[in-house]
């Protein structure tokens, strides 16, 4: 599975640290950057690993900035994008199996590095359910197309 990672000048040492718990797992990874701790703008960094992830040259795609918030509200912004900002394992399964979460994204700030593991482990080992799920998820869909839910 390969796998696409971003961040911003915040998530550096938190990237670096997936990115060889992905690798030693045997996870391909397209490392969009940042690589530096210079000051730079989280929206870059989502954009680009949204794109990469909905244009199939990626499985899935993992984001960090500082708290995750910024990073996640950005990636959602593209179509296609079901990015879910997680901090724990419980809403990460849940993520995938109830809202076929394509991209996971985390704080650096507000989680350690073995949280952000088994965070990383759960998102790209856990399958969609489907069945009413599958309902739900095309909803968002729609209205990721622009479509309303609210009219018959
Ligand atoms: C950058 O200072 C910080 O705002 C960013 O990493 C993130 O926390 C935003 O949501």
């Amino acid at each position: 599975m390969r796998i696409a990672i971003g961040n911003d000048h915040g998530a550096v040492d938190m990237k670096n640290h997936v990115m060889g718990w992905l690798k030693d797992n045997g996870y391909e990874v397209v490392n969009f950057g940042t690589d530096s701790t210079e000051s730079t703008d989280y929206p870059i960094y989502a954009e680009k690993v949204a794109r990469a992830v909905v244009s199939g040259e990626c499985d899935k795609g993992v984001l960090i900035c500082g708290t995750g918030i910024g990073i996640s509200i950005s990636a959602n912004k593209i179509h296609g994008v079901r990015c879910a900002l997680c901090s724990e394992p419980v809403s990460t399964a849940l993520s995938r199996q109830h809202n076929d979460a394509n991209i996971v994204a985390m704080g650096a700030r507000t989680i350690g590095p073995v949280m952000a593991e088994e965070i990383v482990r759960t998102f790209l080992t856990t399958e969609f359910e489907g069945g009413r799920h599958a309902r739900r998820v095309e909803k968002i869909m729609r209205l990721d197309r622009g479509e309303t839910l609210l009219e018959s």
